[in-house]
């Protein structure tokens, strides 16, 4: 087992014990089963930008969903909210993005070059500072010398104009019409918190759910979907009272880890808290644990869990003159909420969840990549096929059962192609737990073979049974 305090030597360890193949395998995989492709691809790619396929979207709702089911509509404590991604420039200056939300940018003089300076030094944060920097000695990863500029902190919201703005504006016109892409869904929950008070009248402690696309001018993306320009979080704002909020915040902390573990599967065992030093926590955060997760790269955080205060509901009573009071309606004591944030990337999860289901075996002397993906994440539950595709019968009869389990699942596929091995491994590849396979005996008795993906064994059953 792997804690944050492991040594370096044991994470390696536990990583080839772990994970026996590279993430270069899973991105394998994900193109060439239509899972993610890199985005733009047929220009040739866009840095930081990733377009999901046909599974993997499927993968991705479903991890959606399963999140929105447990969070949203399983408790009657949390309500759903969608908001637009433009938002009025105002909520960046509250909330302090338009300041701080920034990352450490050097640049090599040489061949210039520009890195995340905390991404190629070892030991060093984001809050480092130019002579911290230099004293690593690091070797500019490109060129390989060491002549860098000084630390400059590069603002990672990408910015757009709003309305007829033409490029023969002065500056003036133009700085007044920029507007951001969200850099994190969260703005848009906090900026409804009055409407939701007034309209809902919501018990505190409550939580408002969003999930939705956030843009980040990452200075290097990187590790496949780990680090991207453009990803989609899931992020919850839980408004309690001030002196409750300890409590409220290891309530949420043991609700994340019953949804990852035991909703979607991932392994208790590679899931690792980190407790984030002050030095380290965004700017809004009095108290914040990384949930870190061990890829086959390495530790990354998959998400995070934040105790906000009354940071940004204050700033926007300040920013736009609105009081941001909630009276409790038992006491009617009057006061601003504090706020506990679990927020997660889907992109991180959805990698989560491929680096754990991704498997390569034997199967009669042979090699197989297969997906143990648990079922209810899986994009296909069943695919049905006929034994022969030239056997007009057996298609048929085929259609049938097909028709039947697509009723009753709806995410159910046919596959007649190639011949039945081919099919089961590109089944396997794919994660679908089930295959099932309509023969000769099927026309005489209504028995199918139901072959599990898992072990590979195959069973007899009756179709009414399926
Ligand atoms: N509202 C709080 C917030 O946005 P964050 O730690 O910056 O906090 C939350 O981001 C989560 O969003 C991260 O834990 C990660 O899962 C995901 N995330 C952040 N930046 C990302 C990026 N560039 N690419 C993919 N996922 C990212």
């Amino acid at each position: 087992m792997l804690s944050k305090n492991s040594t370096a030597f044991s994470y390696s360890l536990s990583f080839y014990s772990w994970y026996n193949y590279s993430m270069e395998e899973i991105i394998s995989l994900c193109k060439r089963r239509g899972f993610i492709f890199p985005g733009s691809d047929v220009y040739g790619g866009f840095a930081g930008t990733w377009d999901f396929g046909p599974l993997g979207v499927a993968l991705k709702k479903k991890l959606m969903d399963e999140w929105w089911n447990y969070f949203v509509e399983s408790r009657d404590d949390i309500y759903g909210v969608d908001a637009a991604i433009l938002m009025n420039p105002k909520t960046w200056v509250a909330s302090g993005h338009t300041a701080t939300f920034a990352d450490p940018l050097v640049e090599c003089k040489d061949c210039k070059s520009r890195f995340r300076a905390d991404k190629i030094a070892d030991g060093i944060t984001e809050s480092v500072t130019t002579e911290e920097f230099l004293a690593t000695h690091t070797k500019c990863p490109v060129c390989g010398k060491e002549n860098w500029g000084p630390i400059r902190k590069f603002n990672m919201m990408f910015t757009t104009h709003v309305g007829a703005v033409l490029p023969d504006d002065d500056a003036e016109i133009a700085e007044k019409n920029i507007a951001y892409l969200r850099p994190e869904t969260a703005q848009g929950i906090f900026t409804n918190y009055k409407n939701i008070v007034d309209t809902i009248y919501p018990t505190i402690p409550f939580g408002l759910a969003q999930q939705g696309k956030a843009f980040r001018n990452e200075i290097s993306p990187r590790d496949f979907i780990l680090r991207d320009r453009e990803c989609s979080q899931m992020e919850i704002e839980y408004f309690v009272h001030p002196n409750t909020w300890e409590e409220n915040f290891e309530s949420l902390r043991a609700a994340q880890h019953d949804f990852l573990e035991n909703v979607i599967g991932l392994p208790a065992d590679r899931i690792h808290e980190l407790e984030v030093p002050a030095e380290d926590r965004a700017h809004y955060s009095k108290r914040t644990i990384d949930f870190m997760f061990d890829y086959p790269n390495g530790e990354e955080e998959l998400m995070g869990l934040a105790y906000r205060t009354d940071f940004d509901l204050s700033n926007i009573a300040r920013e736009s003159g609105k009081s941001m009071d909630y009276r409790d309606k038992v006491t009617n004591e009057v006061f601003v909420p504090h706020v506990i944030e679990p927020s997660i990337g889907v992109e991180r999860l959805v990698l989560a969840v491929l680096s754990t289901a991704y498997t390569e075996d034997e199967v009669n002397g042979e090699k197989r990549v297969v997906l143990k993906l648990p079922e209810n994440l899986a994009p296909f539950r069943f695919c049905v096929s006929p034994l022969l595709k030239n056997k007009p019968e057996l298609v048929a009869k085929a259609k049938e059962v097909y028709d039947m389990l697509r009723k009753k699942y709806t995410n159910v596929t046919w596959d007649d192609s190639g011949n039945i091995g081919k099919r089961y491994r590109k089944q396997d590849e794919i994660g679908t737990p089930k295959c099932v396979v309509v023969d000769f005996d099927t026309l005489e008795d209504n028995t199918v073979t139901v072959r599990d993906r898992d072990t590979t064994e195959q069973i007899r059953i009756s179709i009414d049974q399926l």
